[in-house]
């Protein structure tokens, strides 16, 4: 472990500077990997934007029964032609997403957690990577506590599902997990974003931040990042843009989707903003028209 005493801190982030190393495929960190692990990441990012937009309906794995989320069977099919990954967990998927759309999956393989517990932090790994290759799965979500009481185990399952990753060229989203208690400032999402990239993800899932094109930068792998808690329309799609003109590979968004009186108009707006370059205020102006048809 090194001497922590009179550590600098980092400071030269590079960020118009693009990812080296890149030549041969189109997503930063995955150049040296193999056929299907390229595949996958292919399948979850358009290769023409470089970008996904993931609809992340895995509330469920430790909130139960969500607002906007109570009928998947319903929900799923009208958004799928306006996503391109489905992010769940393998009961919702099972049950409620029919196998012939055409769909990119992320497997939600971690638990262990609910919403009657103050630490939500201690987790498993819940799904055998053999039924992660049964259901196609494009990549598997690790919850990944980062500076919380079930580090240590959060980090040995990320490590696990890794691995098996690995064996069989699936790739890991490591997702960056905000507890209650823990800091939201971009200190804490270099520090636990760069640990998860470290530890050999594929994909890292994070949030909004201060200075969050110098998180992109130092993560050398594509960054998603969640919509978080409900807010106005409005305000989402500026997060969206805000995110992906400072380095992000896309969104994946949940509440900020399926809680809006609009969801299929907002899953298209936020699309126009990953993939065709709108600006927040022109996705804006295109929601609007959407919600009143
Ligand atoms: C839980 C998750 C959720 O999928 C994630 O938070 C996305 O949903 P939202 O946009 O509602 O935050 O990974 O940790």
């Amino acid at each position: 472990m090194a001497d922590l005493e009179g550590l600098k801190a980092s400071k030269d982030y590079h960020v118009d500077t693009p990812f080296a190393n890149q030549d041969g495929f189109f997503l930063k960190g995955i150049n040296h990997l193999d056929w299907g692990m390229k595949k996958h990441m292919a399948n979850i990012f358009n290769p023409k934007s470089g970008n996904t937009v993931m609809f992340a309906f895995d509330h469920g794995y430790f909130m139960g029964s969500t607002a906007g989320l109570e009928r998947l069977d319903l929900l799923l099919p009208q958004l799928a032609p306006y996503v391109d990954c489905f992010m769940g967990t393998r009961g919702a998927i099972r049950t409620c997403v029919a196998p012939e759309t055409a769909k990119s999956i992320a497997l939600r393989v971690t638990s262990g957690s609910s919403m009657l517990q103050d630490d939500l932090s201690h987790e498993v790994v819940a799904v055998d990577i053999e039924d992660a290759i049964r259901m196609n799965a494009d990549c598997m979500a690790v919850q990944t506590f980062i500076g919380a009481d079930g580090q240590l185990s959060s980090i040995d399952n990320l490590s696990k599902v890794i691995n098996a990753g690995m064996r069989y060229s699936i790739p890991t989203l490591g997702v960056c997990a905000v507890g209650k208690d823990m800091e939201r400032t971009d200190r804490f999402f270099k520090l636990a974003t760069r640990i998860i990239a470290e530890m050999g993800v594929q994909i890292v899932k994070t949030y909004d931040c201060e200075n969050f094109e110098e998180v992109a930068a130092a993560c050398p792998v594509p960054i998603v990042v969640a919509g978080g808690k409900k807010l106005a329309e409005q305000d989402a799609l500026k997060l969206a843009y805000n995110v992906m003109s400072k380095g992000a590979h896309g969104v994946d968004m949940g509440r900020n989707i399926f809680q809006s009186e609009h969801p299929i108009a907002m899953a298209q707006a936020v699309c126009k903003i990953v993939h065709e370059g709108y600006t927040d205020k022109e996705a804006w102006d295109f929601f609007q028209e959407e919600s009143h048809k």
